[in-house]
């Protein structure tokens, strides 16, 4: 099946066709076209993302991220479809909110028109729900044009399987052992989620406060680091350990010693604030903090994972979302599960599917619309931008 997917929850706008051979997990699949549109420039001088913003960038940018993919894929389209007036106004009341966006899309199909297509999958939620709108009434413009299901995915459940999926092999995902433990850590999230099997999700521990990725990306703002700050972050604490810079600040790990799974980053973020308020801060400063950082929460991440693992005898760690990225939290979490865990085995995303995107976006889809996962409603696809786990 020829799968159209499209994430818009946060500052990616993301297009992709994916061929899928078989049911999920036993699928094998095939990246056709993958066109994505960062914001990041946009929202840099704002410090983070700003909502009305990213639905404006969204609705812009989308359905030259269609046309992309599209063109990427080689896939035949029907041209020069006529299409009805009734369908033209369907397709403007549904995109009202965003009236250059219908114009654009009838225009794009009337000249190039859409492929053959056998299910539409889009992130309804959690994300920025002005955001989400965009890509969920977008999906539904399509599935009204090609006659398509639409399925409506959750983002976190996208980046669980992005993190296991590999396009070289086919059995990546067939092989996960359950019980599983995800660590679920991007900009907006950080959790712990019991995985008894696919679909099968249940909220183990989450942050109180600010997520893992913004806690990186306030630090880094601290620092006058551009928005989004992590990767900058990381890479001047890889520096300053490499290097072996000496401790800039004794930062805390909050909640280490907590006895549940629950997070927390404010008051780390307010340790650094403490730390360098009123300071002139050197290069080597600057790195030696960014280690400091990251050390507390490597520290923190690991405590609450092992716990995890430990209290569900979980035989899987798939670890997701944008901070994944993260290869000091990355080797420091494999080398301690090879020591105190070496049973488990850990998964973590290819480079460019550990940040938002929509292959991650076309997995679910598929896993919903093919497997025993429970099928997500195709009737009225709405934006929720506290959509749970579940
Ligand atoms: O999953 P994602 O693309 O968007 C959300 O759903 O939030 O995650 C983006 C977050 C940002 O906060 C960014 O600073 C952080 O992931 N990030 C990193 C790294 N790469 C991205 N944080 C630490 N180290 C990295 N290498
Ligand atoms: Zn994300």
């Amino acid at each position: 099946m020829i799968i159209l997917s499209i994430e818009t929850s946060c500052d990616e706008t993301a297009v992709s066709l994916i061929s899928a051979t078989g049911d999920f997990p036993n699928a094998s699949y095939e990246i056709l076209g993958d066109a994505l549109w960062s914001q990041i420039d946009v929202h840099a001088e704002y410090g983070g993302v700003f909502p009305s913003l990213a639905k404006r960038e969204h609705a812009r940018t989308i359905v030259p991220m269609l046309q992309q993919a599209i063109k990427d894929s080689e896939l035949e389209t029907h041209k020069n479809q006529v299409l009805t007036s009734d369908l033209e106004q369907q397709i403007v009341t549904l995109l009202e909110r965003e009236p250059d966006l219908a114009n654009t899309l009838l225009g794009f199909v009337k000249e190039t028109g859409l492929p053959e297509i056998d299910l539409i999958a889009v992130t309804s939620g959690p994300g920025l729900e002005p955001a989400l709108w965009v890509g969920v009434n977008f999906a539904r413009a399509i599935a009204l044009l090609s006659n398509t299901p639409v399925v409506s995915v959750n983002h976190m459940e996208g980046h669980i399987l992005a993190s296991v999926f590999d396009v070289e092999r086919d059995d990546m995902l067939s092989e996960i052992k359950f019980p599983a433990i995800s660590l679920l850590i991007s900009g907006g999230h950080t959790e712990l989620v019991l995985m008894k099997n696919w679909g099968e999700y249940e909220k183990i521990g989450q942050t109180r406060d600010d997520a893992v990725g913004e806690a990186y990306d306030k630090v880094a703002r601290l620092l006058g680091i551009p928005y989004p700050g992590g990767p900058e972050v990381a890479r001047l604490a890889n520096e300053a350990r490499q290097k072996n810079f000496s401790q800039f600040a004794d930062l805390p790990s909050p909640m280490i010693n907590s006895n549940d799974l629950d997070f927390s980053f404010s008051g780390l973020k307010t340790a650094v604030r403490y730390a360098v308020a009123d300071k002139d801060l050197s290069h080597y400063d600057k790195a030696g903090l960014c280690r400091d950082f990251e050390d507390a929460v490597t520290a923190v991440l690991v405590k609450k994972t092992a716990q995890a693992i430990a209290e569900h005898s979980a035989q899987t760690l798939i670890v997701g979302g944008g901070v994944s990225a993260n290869q000091h939290i990355k080797r420091t979490l494999e080398a301690f599960l090879l020591r105190e865990f070496p049973e488990v085995t850990a998964y973590f995303p290819a480079p460019g599917l550990s940040t938002d995107n929509s292959i991650m976006i076309a997995l679910s889809g598929h896993a919903r619309a093919t497997s025993a996962i429970a099928p997500a409603a195709t009737d009225i696809i709405r934006a929720d931008g506290n959509r749970s786990l579940t």
